[in-house]
C-alpha cells in the first residue's frame, strides 16, 4: 500500500509511543497490556481524528476550501480536532451537533464544547438525534456556497475512504515499532465507532501480512449493525488498493459494554477511567476510551484473553469530555 501518492498534511512530528502498562497488567493478573498512545497525537488535545485529518485536510486545501464543516454528537472529540485542523490551516470551521440525547446540547457547557469556542468555531448548528447527518452537512455546504464560500465537508468521524488512510498509516507505524521493540503482539484492540479507525487497522495489518487479529469494541451500536458498517467501508478501501476483501468473520466487535446508549455513562466506564488514571496516570475519555477500557477489563475478567498473551490497546483519545461527566465521576473519585 503506497500511501505516499496521497497528499498529506502533518500534524504530529513523532511516532506515538507504545507503552507497557505494567501496573495495570499486574493488577488484572494478565494479559500483558501495551498501549499505543494516540491520545498524544498533535492538534488540539490529540486523539484518533488527527491521523485522518492529515489526509482529509490535504484534500480540502487542494480543492481551495475556505471553510471546513463537519458534524458530531454533543461533546464530540472529532469536532474539536477538526476545528483544530482548520485553525492550523487558517480556515474557518462550522459544526453541526447531533443531539443524540434529547436536551443534551448546552451552548455554555464545559469540556469539548468550551474548546470549540476557544478555538474560534464560526458557527454551531444543532439538529435532533437521528437526523440524516450527510444530508444536514450537504444543506449547510449549499448555504455557504450560495454566500460565495468554498466549504469542504468532513464526514462524521472523518470516516470515508480517505479518512481510513490515517489508520492504514498507523498500522505501518505499529509494524515498524513492534519490529524495533522486538515485541510480538497477539491482538490489537480498538474502539469501533464511525469505523474508519477499525477499518484502517484491519486493512493496514492485512496489507502488511502482520497476522494480528483486531478486536473492535462498540460504544454505540450492536454488533450486527456495527460489523456490517465496518464491512461496507472496508470493502471500499480494499477495492481501492486492489486487495482481497476483509471477510465478515475477520470483523470482530464486542457490544457488551455500551450500557443504555451511546454517551450514557456506565459504572464500568467510571471504574475503568479511575483504574487507568490511578494505575498508569493516563486520563481516558467518558464516551469512547472509558467504555472501551471497561470492555477490555470486562473481557479480561471473563477470561477472554490468555494470561500470557500480549495485547495492544489503541488509546484513541483522552477527553475533555470527562468534565461534562464530572458529577458522575466525582461520586467515585472523592469517595474511593
Ligand atoms: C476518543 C475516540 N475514540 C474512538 C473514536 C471512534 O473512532 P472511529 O470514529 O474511527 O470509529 C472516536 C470518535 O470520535 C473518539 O473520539
Amino acid at each position: 500500500m503506497n500511501l505516499a501518492k496521497y497528499p498529506r498534511r502533518r500534524y504530529t512530528s513523532y511516532k506515538t509511543p507504545i507503552e507497557h502498562l505494567e501496573r495495570l497488567s499486574k493488577l488484572l493478573g494478565g494479559p500483558n497490556i501495551y498501549m499505543k498512545r494516540d491520545d498524544l497525537l498533535g492538534l488540539a488535545g490529540g486523539g484518533n481524528k488527527t491521523r485522518k485529518l492529515e489526509f482529509l485536510m490535504a484534500e480540502a486545501l487542494e480543492q481551495g476550501a475556505d471553510t471546513i464543516i463537519t458534524c458530531g454528537a454533543v461533546q464530540s472529540n472529532h469536532c474539536r480536532l477538526t476545528i483544530g485542523a482548520a485553525v492550523k490551516e487558517g480556515l474557518k470551521a462550522q459544526i453541526i451537533m447531533e443531539e443524540r440525547i434529547e436536551g443534551s446540547y448546552d451552548r455554555n457547557a464545559t469540556g469539548n464544547n468550551f474548546i470549540y469556542h476557544l478555538l474560534g468555531v464560526e458557527d454551531v448548528h444543532v439538529v435532533p438525534g437521528g437526523s440524516d447527518m450527510p444530508n444536514e452537512l450537504e444543506k449547510l455546504a449549499e448555504k455557504l456556497r450560495a454566500e460565495g464560500r468554498k466549504p469542504y465537508i468532513v464526514q462524521g468521524g472523518g470516516s470515508n475512504e480517505l479518512g481510513c488512510l490515517g489508520y492504514i498509516s498507523c498500522a505501518q507505524e505499529i509494524n515498524e515499532q513492534l519490529f524495533e521493540m522486538g515485541l510480538n503482539i497477539d491482538k490489537i484492540c480498538c474502539v469501533s465507532g464511525s469505523s474508519s479507525m477499525h477499518v484502517g487497522l484491519l486493512v493496514g495489518t492485512k496489507g502488511l501480512n502482520m497476522n494480528i487479529p483486531i478486536q473492535g469494541v462498540s460504544v454505540g451500536k450492536k454488533e450486527p449493525i456495527q460489523g456490517d458498517k465496518v464491512k461496507e467501508l472496508a470493502d471500499k478501501v480494499t477495492e481501492i488498493f486492489g486487495m482481497p476483501e476483509i471477510s465478515r468473520e475477520e470483523i470482530v466487535v464486542d457490544d457488551n459494554y455500551i450500557g443504555e446508549s451511546y454517551g450514557a455513562p456506565t459504572k464500568e466506564m467510571v471504574e475503568a477511567i479511575q483504574m487507568v488514571a490511578r494505575e498508569e496516570g493516563i486520563i481516558l475519555d467518558a464516551v469512547y476510551t472509558g467504555k472501551f477500557m471497561a470492555a477490555i477489563i470486562g473481557m479480561i475478567r471473563e477470561g477472554k484473553f490468555k494470561k500470557d498473551e500480549n495485547i495492544l490497546l489503541l488509546n484513541s483519545g483522552s477527553g475533555y469530555n470527562i468534565f461534562s461527566y464530572e458529577d458522575i465521576l466525582k461520586e467515585e473519585v472523592y469517595t474511593k
